[in-house]
């Protein structure tokens, strides 16, 4: 009897590893044949099994060295970089980007955007296929211009808390960190849009839910750079993991608070009425009609347009200040603008005011191309592609560096230099479509695109009705750092002088 139970362990043991053996010499051979395959493409030269992760610098150097590696491979039409085993396909040229955003089918996101799940869930950003596609359906019409129009108030009574804040500290004769202060603004601006909620971030700092979307987005970013974090088995022991979740209640309980307040008081809001709705009505309203919609579905989505809606409208907003304040020609010709449409006139901006402001649109246009808010998007690969000769893998991560494309000597001749102009029409009727994507391109693009760009139009015009900047510092000193967004390391200081 032993001698048959020793034989079926052994066979047993034997199996096991015949099976391991067969299953490594499958990776192996597929490793080896991916290796093959993708450095074929021009990139850092790697070690295999490690790739490029010993020379890849910190998120504080890494934009620079980005940039240096796409100066350098300018003429290829894209690069790759190895993560240990897996390949990152790296696209640094519109003309070459196109094959990704015009395919219906690579619209699924990469990996790295799971560290957004636990907060976000699988909400518009996050998710992909069919899931994606209804709910793209049912928020884009939340997003048309006429309802837009009612959003064009917030920002308004926001953008005035602003300016008195900041006429306060001019007085007082400081420095402003204006990234700081737009931060909080757009904070209010998209609170109030989507959830219908004062949370009053300009005024009170010490807000437990104002804190929390800080910190929790600093610690998604943490998590995002450092691989040993990535493990959630790992990372919930982890002081930032602990951290983590205290935020994500806060942040959750203060959105399913909100969605039971409004839908219980939704039919007093009638939609059709001048009374100030906020997207969250919309949703609910949506649900009321299609009951397969939970309010959990409505959470991810009020979270979604939380987090998507204030940094990076925020940071295009700070860069442009500090843009403007740099180049006191073009901050002339704004002022100018703004008072031949405003003139002493202390009234909120309309709609007709913003289509005037045509220069702002043009600073706020070129501000994007050299800062645009997200520097670099992922992409999981649905299906392999040809680009440029070479082979793209299905299954493996494609990175969209539209900081990069934004910089290609092709399109933008000297390409760190910042001249509105090149946005005037007859300078972009030749431009490639995907040569220009601060809000990406195709299906997967930014579906808060017109609030952004009314918010910021909105705020700078304000500001520069009131002020003249200045800058303080270089490009180079701020040390852009490129996170989920594009933010300087230390904030924006400025000072700001009176007009009237
Ligand atoms: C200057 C401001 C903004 C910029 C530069 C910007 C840029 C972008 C970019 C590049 C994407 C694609 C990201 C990716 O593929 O990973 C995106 C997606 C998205 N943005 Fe924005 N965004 C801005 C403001 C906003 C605002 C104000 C909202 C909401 C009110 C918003 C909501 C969203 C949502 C929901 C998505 C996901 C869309 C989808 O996948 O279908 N964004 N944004």
């Amino acid at each position: 009897m032993e001698f048959y139970l020793n034989v079926l362990l052994k066979t047993i043991y034997l199996l096991i590893t015949v099976n391991l053996i067969f299953k490594f010499s499958k990776w192996l051979i597929n490793y080896s044949e991916k290796l093959i395959t993708v450095n074929r493409i021009k990139g850092l030269p790697m070690i295999p099994f490690i790739g490029n992760v010993h020379q890849l610098k910190t998120k504080y150097e890494l934009v620079k060295q980005l940039s240096q590696l796409a100066y350098q491979l300018k003429d290829e039409p894209l690069w790759r970089l190895w993560l240990g085993t897996m390949p990152i396909f790296v696209f640094h040229r519109g003309d070459y980007a196109e094959v990704l955003f015009s395919s219906s089918k690579n619209t699924q996101k990469s990996v790295q955007y799971n560290f957004l799940h636990p907060w976000l869930g699988t909400g518009l950003l996050t998710s992909h296929g069919e899931k994606w596609a209804k709910r793209r359906r049912l928020i884009t019409p939340t997003f048309h211009f006429e309802i837009l129009n009612d959003f064009l108030n917030v920002m308004n009574e926001q953008a005035n808390i602003l300016v008195e804040i900041l006429a306060k500290l001019t007085t007082q004769n400081q420095e402003i960190n204006i990234f700081e202060r737009l931060k909080a603004c757009a904070l209010d601006v998209i609170c109030e849009s989507a959830m219908g909620q004062h949370v009053n971030a300009q005024n009170d700092e010490t807000s437990e839910y104002v804190q929390a979307v800080a910190r929790i987005s600093e610690l998604v970013t943490f998590r995002f750079f450092d691989p040993l974090q990535w493990p959630d088995f790992i990372y919930r022991r982890t002081a930032k993991g602990k951290d983590f979740e205290r935020c994500l209640k806060i942040l959750h309980d203060f959105s399913k608070k909100v969605i039971v307040e409004r839908n219980s008081h939704l039919d007093d809001v009638d939609l059709m009425s001048k009374k100030r709705i906020a997207f969250l009505d919309l949703l609910l309203k949506a649900k009321r009609m299609d009951q397969s919609i939970t309010f959990d579905d409505i959470r991810e989505e009020v979270d979604t347009f939380v987090f998507e809606g204030h940094d990076t409208t925020a940071a295009a907003a700070s860069w442009a200040c500090q843009l403007i304040g740099s180049h006191p020609e073009v901050q002339k010709k704004l002022h100018e603008e703004i008072d031949s449409v405003l003139g002493q006139s202390k009234r909120h901006l309309t709609n007709d005011d913003l289509k005037e402001l045509t220069y702002l649109d043009l600073v706020i246009k070129e501000t994007l191309r050299l800062f645009p808010s997200v520097p670099y998007f992922g992409r999981t690969l649905s299906e392999d592609c040809e680009v440029g000769g070479y082979k793209v893998l299905k299954g493996e991560t494609a990175v969209i560096l539209a900081y990069m494309i934004h910089r290609d000597v092709k399109y933008y001749p000297d390409p760190e230099k910042f001249d509105p102009e090149r946005f005037l029409p007859e300078n972009t009727k030749n431009r490639n479509p995907y040569a220009y994507i601060p809000f990406s391109a195709g299906r997967r693009n930014c579906i808060g695109q017109r609030f952004a760009l009314m918010e910021e139009k909105v705020l700078l015009a304000n500001i520069l009705k009131r002020f003249e900047i200045k800058s303080l510092k270089s490009i180079d000193e701020l040390e852009p750092v490129g996170d989920l967004i594009i933010h300087p390391n230390k904030g924006i200081p400025i000072t700001l002088n009176l007009r009237c």
